[in-house]
C-alpha cells in the first residue's frame, strides 16, 4: 500500500490524540484512504519533555525546516496554537505545496484569511474542524449537510472550558478557581486560558461558523463578546431560584441586512436543550429555513475528541491526494467570501436578569423602578434580600422583553446613581424552545 507522509507541528493535547487515534484506528482508515498515512516528522519545542505517550524520540525536532522542507510530507498538521509561530509555519508549509490540517480557530479567525487564499493559489486544501467544538463534525454539517439549505441561526454552546466552569460551580458548588484549574488539568483549557474564559475563543468558533455557514468573513474583534468571569455563585443560585441555568453562548443571527454576532453569558430555561449541555461537552443549535432545527452535540474539547477531528481531516486530505482532486472546494467552503461588519445588539429584544446593589433606604426601590420605567423597561418580576435597614441588598430583576438599546441606556443610568453600590449585574435571557 502506498505512503503518504505526515509531518506534525506540536505534540500536546490534541497532538497525543492524533497519534493514538491513527494508532489504534490504524488498519480501518489505512482502508478509507487507499493508502497508509505515516507520521514521518513532529516539530516541538522541547526534546525531553515528559509526554502521555511513548513516542519514538526520532520522530521528534526542534528544527521547523526538517518538517516544513521535507519534500516527502505532503500534509502538515497545525497543532501549536496561537498566532505565531503557527502562521508562518502554515504559511511556509502551504507554499513548499503540502496540505494543511489544523485545529488552530484563532489562526484562522484572524488571520485565516491571508492563508485561504494562499492555499486557493497553490491548489492546496486547509482543512480545520477540530478547531470548533472539538470532536463534533459541525463544519462538515454546514458544509456539506446543510449546503443546500439558508442558515438563519446559529446558538451554540462551543467552549468546553467555560461550560465546565459554569456547570461545575452550579451542580457541585465548585469555585471558580478550582474548576478553571481542573480545566486545565483534563487539557481542555488553552494556553492562554483567558481565551476561553473572557468569550475570545468562542468568538473565534463563532466567526468560522459565519464563515463556512453562510460564507461571510467577520473579523472577531467587532463581535460583542463577554466572558463568564463576572457569573457570581450568587447570580447562579439566582438563575436556579428563578429556573434557568447560566451557559455561554454564541449566538449568531444572519436573517437581518447584516449579521449580529455576539457570546455572553445567557440564562437558559431549564428545560431548554442548551440547559443539559454539561461538563466541556458542546452543542450548537442550527436553524435553516427548509430543515428548521438540527442540533450538534458531543465533547468539545480534550486529546481524544479533537484528535477524532482532526484525523478525519487528514484522511479527508489524503483521500484526495490519491483521488487527484486536491484542494478542491474551497477551504471557507465558499468561492466568495464576504467582508461584514456585524450589525449592533441594539434592536435585539430579550428578557434580562438585573442585580442592582444598592443600600436599603427609603427610596431607592421607587428609584430603579422609575429608571427603568423612563428608559421604556417594564419590570415581570422583583425579589431583594432582607436585611437590616441601612444594609446594602441585592435588588434581583427580570425584565419584559425589551430591546438590547433600551436596557443598556437604563443601566447608564442606574449606574450613575450616587446610591448604586457596584454596577448592575445584567445577563440576557434565552427565549424557551418553539413548541
Ligand atoms: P498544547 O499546548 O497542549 O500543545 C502545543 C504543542 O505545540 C506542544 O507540543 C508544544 O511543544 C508545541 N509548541 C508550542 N509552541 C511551539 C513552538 N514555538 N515551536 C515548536 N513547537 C511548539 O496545545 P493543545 O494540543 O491543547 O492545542 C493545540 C491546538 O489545538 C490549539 O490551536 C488549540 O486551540 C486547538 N484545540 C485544542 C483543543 C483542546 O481540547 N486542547 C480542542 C480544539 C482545538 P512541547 O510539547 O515541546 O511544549
Ligand atoms: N479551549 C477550548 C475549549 C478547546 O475549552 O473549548 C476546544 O476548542
Amino acid at each position: 500500500m502506498r505512503s503518504i507522509h505526515i509531518g506534525m507541528l506540536g505534540l500536546g493535547n490534541v497532538g497525543q490524540g492524533v497519534l493514538r487515534i491513527l494508532d489504534e484506528n490504524g488498519p480501518a482508515i489505512c482502508d478509507r484512504i487507499g493508502a497508509r498515512p505515516v507520521i514521518k516528522q513532529i516539530l516541538v519545542r522541547d526534546l525531553d519533555k515528559q509526554r502521555e505517550l511513548d513516542v519514538d524520540p526520532a520522530l521528534l525536532t526542534t528544527d521547523p525546516a526538517a518538517v516544513l522542507e521535507d519534500h516527502e510530507i505532503r500534509v502538515v498538521v497545525e497543532l501549536i496554537g496561537g498566532i505565531d509561530p503557527a502562521r508562518s509555519f502554515v504559511r511556509r508549509a502551504l507554499e513548499a505545496g503540502k496540505h494543511v490540517v489544523t485545529a488552530n480557530k484563532a489562526l484562522l479567525a484572524e488571520q485565516g484569511e491571508a492563508l485561504f487564499r494562499l492555499a486557493r493559489r497553490q491548489g492546496l486544501d486547509i482543512n480545520f474542524e477540530g478547531s470548533v467544538a472539538g470532536g463534533i463534525p459541525v463544519l462538515r454539517a454546514l458544509r456539506e449537510g446543510l449546503a443546500s439549505d439558508r442558515i438563519d441561526q446559529i446558538v451554540g454552546i462551543v467552549n468546553g472550558t467555560s461550560n465546565y466552569i459554569l456547570d461545575a460551580m452550579a451542580r457541585g458548588g465548585m469555585p471558580y478557581a478550582e474548576a478553571l484549574t481542573a480545566a486545565q488539568d483534563a487539557g481542555f483549557a488553552e494556553a492562554d486560558p483567558t481565551l476561553d474564559v473572557e468569550g475570545g475563543d468562542a468568538a473565534h468558533k463563532l466567526a468560522l461558523l459565519a464563515l463556512v455557514g453562510v460564507g461571510v468573513r467577520v473579523d472577531p474583534a467587532l463581535i460583542h463578546t463577554e466572558g463568564i468571569t463576572r457569573v457570581r455563585p450568587f447570580d447562579i443560585r439566582c438563575a436556579a431560584e428563578l429556573g434557568y441555568v447560566i451557559k455561554s453562548l454564541a449566538i449568531a443571527d444572519f436573517r437581518g441586512e447584516r449579521p449580529i454576532l455576539r457570546v455572553h453569558p445567557t440564562f437558559v430555561p431549564r428545560d431548554h436543550v442548551l440547559a443539559g449541555v454539561h461538563g466541556a461537552y458542546n452543542a450548537v443549535e442550527v436553524s435553516s429555513r427548509a430543515l428548521g432545527q438540527s442540533m450538534y452535540y458531543g465533547r468539545g474539547a480534550g486529546m481524544m475528541p479533537t484528535g477524532v477531528a482532526v484525523v478525519s481531516d487528514i484522511i479527508e486530505v489524503c483521500r484526495d491526494i490519491v483521488g487527484f482532486s486536491e484542494g478542491g472546494p474551497p477551504p471557507g467552503a465558499f468561492r466568495e467570501i464576504r467582508d461584514v461588519e456585524p450589525g449592533p445588539l441594539d434592536p435585539l429584544e430579550c428578557e434580562n436578569y438585573l442585580c442592582v446593589h444598592v443600600p436599603n433606604v427609603p427610596g431607592v426601590l421607587g428609584e430603579v423602578a422609575s429608571s427603568l420605567g423612563r428608559h421604556g423597561v417594564s419590570i415581570k418580576r422583583m425579589n431583594q434580600d432582607t436585611p437590616s435597614r441601612g444594609e446594602a441588598i441585592d435588588m434581583v430583576i427580570v425584565t419584559e422583553r425589551t430591546s438590547d438599546a433600551k436596557v443598556r441606556a437604563a443601566l447608564t443610568e442606574l449606574d450613575a446613581f450616587e446610591f448604586t453600590l457596584e454596577p448592575t449585574h445584567r445577563f440576557r435571557i434565552l427565549e424557551p424552545e418553539a413548541e
